[in-house]
């Protein structure tokens, strides 16, 4: 299959070492532009911070188009989004606080922030959401229905900035596809090529699988794949690719991210193969990103084979998604 290079609207490319060794891997995979997630040690806040890591990942990987986003934050004003464009920057990104890698500065109430959502709004900037509520157990609720209880803070931005493009990250829910589905054409949703196949209990004591927010229920995966493979242009590509160091993941307490950057669209072609839905992959991975992004189409081409491809036990320190395994795929 020959189809344009993808468009990867979710991407965590790290800094210093492993920043050089994951970004030049977004091409091997497949992706020619990638939207750069800002959960960095200290996060992205300023658009001056933001174009300097664009000029980072550009020097290390010069094919590739580097979308990036700010992190919601308090110092992030309307007036500090100017020049916002010009630096790349097409999205403000929300972590909930504590919910997953480095969100310790993420927010707790969406309130402050609605002046800014207006001039993003006016600017054409779009709103990335982390759609999780934190846990709180004593009160019930736990990693396993964040997401389901974010949803009504989804319908509340969106009832009051209808406007507002919001894309809903790596959604893992049925209910998030039918939330979404219901919300007007301003709201989309990423889906990763990890939760089109994990459920619990691929991630239970499996810390390779471990990603926030966690894989969840059959049914729910189910309605994940239908989503995106239903041919609706409001589901597609987000990798979520979350490189760790091995030691970060194979440990007691380990920290969340699958990656799967540099075997992208194989693992995709496989598992759109095992849906009988390739046919559709065209367009969940290189056409309805970019048209939701007001992206102009992508020059550059990627072939698809159907040839064996063994997954690496480990790039340098970072072990990815189904290491070891056969896909059916190999991407050129
Ligand atoms: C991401 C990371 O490692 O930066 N981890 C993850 O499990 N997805 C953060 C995120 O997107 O939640
Ligand atoms: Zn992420």
């Amino acid at each position: 299959m020959e189809l344009p290079l993808a468009d990867d609207l979710h991407v965590h490319l790290r800094q210093g070492d492993l920043l050089a060794l994951v970004a030049p891997t977004i091409r091997t995979g497949g992706a020619g532009r990638v939207l750069v997630m800002p959960n960095l040690k200290p996060p992205v806040t300023t658009v001056a911070r933001a174009a300097a890591y664009r000029r980072e990942l550009q020097a290390v990987a010069p094919g590739v188009e580097f979308l990036m986003t700010l992190y919601l934050s308090p110092e992030l004003t309307a007036e500090s989004l100017v020049g916002a464009a010009a630096a790349g920057v097409v999205a403000v990104k929300s972590y909930p606080k504590g919910v997953t890698t480095n969100s310790e500065s993420g927010i707790e109430s969406y309130a402050p922030h609605y002046p800014l959502f207006a001039a993003m709004e006016t600017a054409g900037l779009v709103l990335s959401l982390h759609g999780e509520v934190p846990s709180d157990p004593d009160r019930g609720t736990s990693i396993l229905d964040a997401e389901a209880r974010f949803l009504t803070h989804l319908e509340q931005l969106h009832r009051d900035f209808p406007r507002l493009r919001i894309v809903l990250e790596h959604i893992t829910t049925a209910a998030a596809c039918a939330c979404v589905e219901r919300l007007g054409d301003t709201v989309a949703a990423t889906i990763t090529v990890h939760h089109l196949d994990l459920v619990v209990d691929h991630w239970a004591g499996r810390n390779h699988n471990f990603c926030k927010p966690v894989a969840k229920l059959p049914s729910d995966r189910a309605a994940l794949r239908a989503a995106a493979t239903s041919g609706h242009p409001r589901f597609f590509l987000g990798s979520d690719s979350a490189p760790h160091p091995r030691h970060d993941k194979e440990t007691a307490c380990a920290c969340a991210g699958v990656f799967t950057q540099p075997l992208l669209m194989p693992y995709l072609a496989d598992a759109f193969e095992r849906f009988g839905r390739l046919d559709r992959l065209r367009d969940f991975a290189c056409r309805f990103g970019r048209e939701f992004y007001r992206l102009p189409r992508q020059t550059g081409t990627i072939r698809l084979e159907r040839r064996p491809c063994v997954v690496p036990d480990a790039y340098g320190p970072v072990v990815p998604y189904r290491a070891g395994e056969t896909l059916a795929w190999s991407c050129e």
